[in-house]
């Protein structure tokens, strides 16, 4: 018997997601579900879906390790395409303050939030940061994730940024999980800049920027373009920059107000726009038009306590929607797939469908990896999941209870 192939055969579902590019509005209800499914896995890829009859006919069963996954729903692994889980320190009074109505941007103006983080990141050994950061991995990958996105941000200077971007290359290849990453330099202006938010920008352009790319195989540039933080021009300015730099874009928009941030991203073409609590219509509009991406983070709303992301106006208005976790020390410190999964469906009201399409194939997608994961289709990557129960339609329905039984990733089985 080979031991690089596996058979997955009997599933009650396998849930395949199907597709290599995001799906938009309607499109994103078709989940395609083979009752009765087999998946036959080799050196890592898929290479065989269908009806365990039919699979069983084309391949040499001897070969293969057999997993019976009788009353288990088969799905393609989860992809978090937006969380910031490489960070020192925690900000546990912060969140007991706005259980008393503070809010997040008056403390981030008294010189707490993400420079509170900044802080703890710089003092922090590589080690410490190093030994949390996989220890999250480990979490995200119990909840059935299989690809996470990780941002700097909490360094504002080119050493610390530099840090937090070489452990999530090194936790690349040392994790089990892939880790896709993202420059964030310009998600707060560091006390050495204070007042001065456009010599910061300058700084990032000049004298950051061009040492990140390359020698830390960093794909995306995001900015916190938000009232008080980073204005439309000058995130305009810097992802211009980093575009001549080869970064794909990202943005976080309309987080705490409407502030144009989707239009911002449409026209620049950006691979996502996420958050979009305060989107305006014509934003809604714009998103619907492009080929950006809508990621929708329901556990920042919940832990905020701000209204939802309008999620379903967004896909009756032909958007792509993802859904991630934006796992961090401040606005959001969960990684919960079921909680944001639940969420997604009972506040934002999106099918399980429509959820389970925005967790995988276009999460993969806001990644710029729908060719490769996110779907279980030959030739992808075999990341999948194994469901303690029938059907993908238990996810939203046991609310934030982990279902996950069996992680499948490249190929490999780990045992949750
Ligand atoms: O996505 N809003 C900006 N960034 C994060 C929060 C970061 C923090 O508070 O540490 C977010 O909500
Ligand atoms: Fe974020």
């Amino acid at each position: 018997m080979d031991d690089e192939k596996i058979l997955i055969r009997n599933a009650s579902q396998v849930v395949t997601c199907s597709g290599f590019e995001a799906k938009k509005g309607a499109a994103m209800s078709d989940v395609g579900v083979i009752e009765d499914g087999a998946v036959a896995v080799s050196g890592g890829l898929i290479t065989h879906v269908g009806p365990t009859e039919e699979v069983m006919k084309q391949i040499d069963a001897s070969e293969y390790l057999e997993v019976d996954a009788s009353g288990r729903a088969l799905l393609p692994g989860f992809v978090d395409s937006h969380t910031h889980f490489v960070f020192g320190g925690y900000r546990e009074e912060e969140f007991s303050w706005r259980m008393k109505g503070d809010s997040y941007m008056s403390i981030m103006e008294r010189g707490g939030g993400i420079v509170n983080t900044m802080n703890a990141t710089r003092q922090a050994s590589y080690d410490d940061l190093f030994g949390d950061a996989y220890d999250r991995l480990d979490t995200m990958m119990d909840m059935g994730v299989t690809t996470v996105e990780g941002k700097s941000g909490y360094g504002l200077d080119l050493a610390t940024e530099l840090i937090q971007l070489r452990i999530m290359k090194e936790l690349n290849d040392e994790h089990p999980l892939d880790v896709v990453s993202t420059f964030l330099g310009a998600h707060a202006i560091p006390p050495e800049f204070a007042g001065r938010t456009d010599a910061y920008v300058d700084y990032i352009i000049e004298e950051v920027l061009p040492h990140i790319r390359e020698e830390h195989s960093v794909t995306f540039c995001d900015v916190f373009c938000e009232q008080g933080v980073f204005s439309i021009e000058q995130s305009e300015r810097l992802l211009n920059a980093a575009r001549t730099h080869r970064f794909k874009l990202k943005l976080h928009a309309d987080e705490i107000v409407s502030f144009g941030g989707a239009e911002l991203a449409a026209r620049l073409k950006a691979v996502s726009a996420d958050h979009l609590l305060h989107i305006s219509d014509n934003g809604i509009k714009r998103l619907a038009r492009s080929g950006t991406i809508a990621t929708l983070l329901p556990l920042t709303a919940f832990s905020l306590n701000e209204p939802y992301a309008p999620g379903r106006q967004m896909i009756d208005a032909g958007c792509a929607v993802a859904l991630a976790s934006d796992l961090n020390p401040g606005s959001c410190f969960s990684c919960s797939i079921p909680l944001l999964f639940a969420l997604a469906c009972i506040q934002m009201k999106l099918s399980p469908e429509e959820a389970l399409t925005a967790l995988t194939i276009n999460g993969a997608a806001a990644l710029g990896r729908a060719k490769k994961i996110g779907s279980i289709d030959v030739g992808k990557k075999a990341d999948m999941i194994l469901l303690k129960f029938p059907s993908y339609k238990f996810l939203p329905y046991h609310v934030g209870m982990n279902l996950v039984d069996t992680v499948i990733k490249d190929g490999v089985l780990y045992i949750v």
